[in-house]
């Protein structure tokens, strides 16, 4: 080399060393700061503690739940229950589930994550701060569901996220999209439906709103978690075609459709594996064959071995314990996890936090726009209410309707939502009585200071309720004997009835009476008052304000009308009455069955699982949440969850799955199909027109009936839905609805993948799953293989299912 380019390439070296080089790795006096851009060295620049830390979040603040002696429980050392936390939350956002572990020297700052479904749950005040920092409760997941209107859900969420972007938090935690199992699930209230497809396209929409705001989401709990009873140790055997098509496939369509920053584990396990611990839910299914790029974090304190956790792809322990910072640490030093995976966590962990506000620096206000938020749930609420019963076009109200007498408990104390981490500190809820108020009606005052005495009485001779967690256990309802049914009726125009139900996690419903069955005194409640008022021509209305379904068969006979409110966010009193007016037409339609007895579900027999028999203590009550007992279900209910058993099996239902009324009616045009064969995508068109008096909107659902030559199948499975606009009377709207090779597959476990056979398939246009109203069919040549997937979660035994009847 001559000495000019020995000079040439000298001075090539000192600039790439002066100027180069630090910007890649960082110089030794400035280490690399966290950016999108640098995820890769900030990696290489951290020790192995602080991966360590990094992988293990801290913790929440979390007051025990006492004994009768008023003495926290104790946990012992083996209880999934993991106390203490590293950290506490205080520091940041007050109230939040938990925060991450923050490296100032590489930019890496804490991220909050906060629950949950129904809006961002935090504490509303603080020491020694007089400001307030109340978040808006917006509707359950029911409710939300029962819309069928995505662009809906999207603008909840976007509202939702808003609140997350400016308290100062990062994730939020949901939205929850388990299935709808069992009605006793204690938790389907933060649930959507029976239906994957609805599931998954509403949970889509949610995070589309959400995460619009540049905050990011959790869904969860994935994946199986259907009850709650021993929710920490139970296994759930289920095949893998049930998995695929019910159990999973809602999280599929979430995750390939709106991309969720996070994923939540669940707390069971399944066949045999806790989900938090399972490579082949974590990686095989959601990154190899879905193609997730964000992180997984466990539920709070779920799984129990820390370096399978790391090692199945779950990035985030969630709140952690010093002793699993500790675990990892040792694990990689003795070499049972290999650094490479763990750096694999935290490159994906930092990916999504250089994502997320804190790391960006965001300034945010700690004042959202709440009352703008109060407009979306108010509104939100009322399109997921559902008309069950209408006889006599008992709603809307007429006009002659000036005064109300309110029955029932829960017209005076509304359930916003339900309990536990899917509660939401709200400023204010609007009781039923006040919304009917608010629209010009007059409430009974002597009725209302009669249920104001009661409650107070009954309140003042309980004890305080020894854990947040579980809400307050409800007021048994008051008797209403015949004199006080006849002199309301003889002094008011209608009778409102609101019957309440409520539950949440950590523990699931019951089939006793006052919870899945009306109490006595609900049913002669009901009974009384029906008599009296029709004795005098006038109507009474029943509204169900509830999480999840209950039995309606052997009462709905005796009430005018029944409307199921859900439970409708802090506005649900204004929202009800909105309906009841007309101001809103109801359009919502179930996503979940009302079955006759629950003795028809056909996991009834098996729910929540049996337990298995264990030489630990097995306490009753309360302490029964830290020491669940080890358990187990097995799905023998295979892919017939919901109305794809009840119309396979021809059980009768009380309310089928898509039903709801309206003050209007519709017509439907007959179908279109776009060709009689098809070939890669089949479209479907119709047109609806309000046939009726007033303006309403229409939920339309197309369900599919496959040839089942190959594969067991169910009668027919819904590929698709839509709601119209507005239409005022007279007016039409054409829907259309597209079918790709997926809708009409169904999982093959033998070969792990996706199947469209061969043969004529039958296209129901309906206004409910059993009331439909088009039909057509068009045909598939020959056998699709649609999709392959990975081999996994294959049960340890096999599971005998459900097979449908033979087919006429
Ligand atoms: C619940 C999760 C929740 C978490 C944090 C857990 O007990 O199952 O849904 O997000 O707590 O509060």
């Amino acid at each position: 080399m001559n000495t000019k380019r020995r000079r040439s390439e000298k001075i090539r070296k000192q600039v790439f060393l002066a100027c180069v080089l630090p910007l890649v790795v960082g110089s030794a006096a400035e280490p690399p700061k966290l950016s999108p851009a640098s995820i890769k060295q900030v990696l290489a620049a951290m020790s192995l503690e602080e991966k360590a830390a990094l992988v293990v979040g801290d913790g929440m603040w979390f007051q025990l739940p006492t004994d009768e002696k008023g003495e926290p429980i104790k946990i012992p050392a083996d209880s999934p229950f993991k106390m203490p936390v590293v950290g506490e939350t205080h520091k940041l956002v007050l109230g939040s589930a938990g925060t991450t572990y923050e490296v100032p020297r590489l930019g890496i700052t804490s991220s909050v994550l906060a629950d949950g479904p129904a809006g961002l749950r935090i504490s509303s005040t603080r020491p020694k701060d007089p400001k307030t920092y109340y978040c808006t409760a917006f509707p359950v997941a029911t409710l939300l569901a029962s819309t069928w209107d995505t662009e809906l859900v999207g603008r909840v969420g976007q509202a939702m996220g808003n609140e997350v972007l400016e308290y100062g938090a990062d994730i939020l935690l949901g939205p929850g999209m388990n299935i709808h199992r069992n009605p006793l699930c204690g938790r389907n209230f933060e649930y959507y439906s029976e239906d994957p497809l609805v599931a998954g396209r509403t949970a889509a929409a949610m995070l589309g709103g959400i995460q619009s705001q540049g905050v990011g989401t959790s869904i969860k709990h994935f994946a199986g978690n259907n009850a709650e009873t021993n929710r920490n140790s139970l296994n759930v055997n289920v095949s893998e075609r049930a998995l695929r098509e019910i159990y999973l496939e809602g999280f599929r369509i979430a995750v390939q459709s709106a991309k969720p920053w996070t994923v939540m584990s669940s707390y069971n396990k399944l066949n045999g594996t806790y989900s938090s611990e399972s490579h082949d839910l974590l990686t095989k299914v959601l990154r190899d064959d879905w193609g997730f790029k964000g992180y997984v974090m466990t539920d709070w304190g779920g799984g129990t071995d820390i370096v399978a956790q790391m090692k199945a792809g779950n990035d985030l322990i969630m709140p952690g314990t010093p002793q699993q910072r500790e675990a990892i640490l040792k694990a990689v030093k003795e070499g049972q996890l290999d650094v490479r995976v763990l750096d694999q966590n935290v490159e994906r962990f930092l990916n999504t936090l250089a994502q997320g506000p804190r790391a960006k620096g965001y300034k945010y206000s700690n004042q959202p726009d709440l009352k703008a938020h109060g407009e979306v749930t108010r509104q939100a609420a009322t399109e997921g209410m559902v008309l069950l019963k209408n006889a006599g076009a008992a709603l809307p109200l007429s006009k002659e309707i000036k005064r109300i007498a309110a029955f029932g408990n829960t017209s005076y104390k509304i359930i916003t939502g339900g309990t536990g981490s899917g509660d939401v500190n709200k400023a204010y809820s609007v009781p039923l009585v006040d919304g009917l108020q608010n629209v010009g009606w007059t409430v009974n005052e002597d009725l209302k200071a009669l249920y104001g005495n009661y409650t107070k009485l009954v309140k003042g001779g309980r004890t305080k309720s020894q854990f947040w967690f579980l809400g307050e256990p409800p007021i048994a309802e008051l008797e209403i004997n015949k004199d006080l049914a006849e002199g309301m009726a003889a002094s008011s125009d209608v009778a409102i009835i609101t019957l309440g139900r409520n539950s949440g996690e950590g523990s699931d419903r019951t089939n006793v009476e006052g919870d899945f069955k009306l109490s006595a005194a609900e049913q002669r409640m009901i009974q009384q008052v029906s008599a009296a008022y029709h004795a005098k021509q006038k109507k009474v209305i029943v509204v169900l304000n509830v999480g999840g379904t209950l039995e309606t068969a052997s009462w709905r006979d005796l009430p005018d009308a029944i409307l199921l409110a859900w439970q409708g966010g802090q506005e649900t009193g204004n929202s009800i009455a909105d309906v009841l007016s007309g101001k809103v037409n109801p359009s919502g339609k179930l996503a979940t069955t009302f079955v006759i007895k629950y003795e028809d579900v056909p996991s009834a027999k098996t729910f929540p699982g049996k337990e298995l028999p264990s030489d630990k203590p097995r306490p009753e009550g309360l302490a029964r949440l830290m020491f669940p007992q080890p358990a187990e279900d097995t799905y023998t209910d295979g892919i017939y969850v919901g109305y794809r058993y009840y119309d396979t099996f021809n059980v009768p239902t009380a309310y089928e799955f898509g039903y709801g009324l309206s003050y209007t009616t519709f017509e439907y045009s007959p179908l279109k199909l776009a060709s009689p064969r098809f070939s890669g995508q089949e479209t479907v068109t119709v047109e609806i027109k309000n046939t009726g008096s007033v303006p309403g909107k229409e939920v339309v659902q197309l369900y599919l009936s496959a040839p089942a030559a190959k594969l067991d199948k169910p009668a027919k499975e819904l590929k698709g839905f839509a709601k119209t606009r507005l239409l005022a009377p007279g007016e039409s709207q054409t829907l259309s609805f597209t079918l790709d090779a997926r809708s009409l597959a169904s999982f093959d476990p033998v070969s792990s993948t996706w199947i469209a056979e061969a043969g004529t398939y039958a296209v129901q246009i309906a206004a409910s799953s059993k009331d439909i109203r088009q039909h057509g069919s068009f045909t598939l040549g020959r056998e699709l293989v649609v999709k392959k997937e990975s081999v996994a979660l294959v049960p340890k035994t096999p599971i005998t299912e459900l097979k449908a009847p033979a087919r006429p």
